[in-house]
């Protein structure tokens, strides 16, 4: 059985703070997908100036290169050896990254990483989250789960990670941007951001992150021998 728990979702919905802490519980790895394409996004952004043809970015990202690499429970983004986790959160990427991961040919690269870093953890299971974990990267994981919220929800989620005023102004500000970005992930021909069809769905709009970690971990108990 692949060990492997599907978290996947619309932006700010909570997938990797409930992935990360999950994978804590069960002493698995997580893996954020988003991560991989973000990194991608700020190598393209700094070494491929306007406009980026698939192949020069999956060129690019052999060549840096541009990889996941595990630091005890969960992988992080290097960009030529070094750690971009922070690097990858800023305005500029988040802007663009949807554009990038539009592109077929940079999925099927991001995807096969996928693939072998869950390879690389042996019987260790891995807590993958992301757009389309469950419906195309990993169709055969026993348990998938798809997170949403209400998008004020989220941007006031996304504003208090940052450390921002939660103001009526700035929640609407943001509420736009995730709505823009959500759009673009849902309406790209190739594996479009949707729950798959065998999906736990989860409104966390009225739940604290415990009870959603709580309820997941429940769920695997359930599913996952050891
Ligand atoms: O954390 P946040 O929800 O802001 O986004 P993320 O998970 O870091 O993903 C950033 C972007 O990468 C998304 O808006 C998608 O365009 C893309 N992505 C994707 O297409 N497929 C995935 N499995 C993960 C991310
Ligand atoms: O990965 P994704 O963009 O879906 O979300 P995230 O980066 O995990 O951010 C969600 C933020 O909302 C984090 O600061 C969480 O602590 C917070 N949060 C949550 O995830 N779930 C709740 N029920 C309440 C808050």
């Amino acid at each position: 059985m692949l060990r492997v728990i599907a978290i996947d979702g619309p932006a700010a919905s909570g997938k990797s703070s409930t992935a990360g802490l999950v994978a804590k519980r069960l002493g698995w790895a997580h893996l954020d997908s988003g991560a991989l394409y973000r990194a991608l996004t700020l190598a393209a952004l700094d070494n491929l100036g306007e406009g980026w043809p698939a192949q020069r970015v999956v060129d690019l990202a052999e060549r840096l290169p541009v990889r996941l690499v595990l630091a005890a429970d969960r992988f992080r983004p290097e960009v030529a050896g070094a750690d971009v986790a922070e690097a990858i959160r800023g305005e500029r990427v988040t802007r663009n990254v949807s554009t990038l991961a539009a592109l077929p040919e940079v999925r099927t690269w991001v995807n096969a990483q996928q693939r072998l870093a869950v390879q690389a953890c042996g019987d260790r299971g891995v807590v993958v989250d992301g757009r389309d974990i469950g419906t195309i990267v990993f169709p055969e994981a026993p348990l998938k789960i798809f997170l949403t919220a209400t998008p004020d929800e989220r941007a006031r989620r996304r504003l208090f990670q940052r450390g921002e005023a939660v103001d009526v102004e700035l929640v609407r500000r943001e509420s736009e941007a995730l709505a823009a970005r959500d759009a673009a992930d849902s309406n790209r021909r190739v594996a479009p951001l949707k729950p798959a069809t065998d999906a736990v769905v989860l409104d966390t709009t009225a739940l604290t992150l415990e009870q959603q970690v709580t309820r997941v971990v429940e769920l695997a108990r359930g599913l996952f021998p050891g």
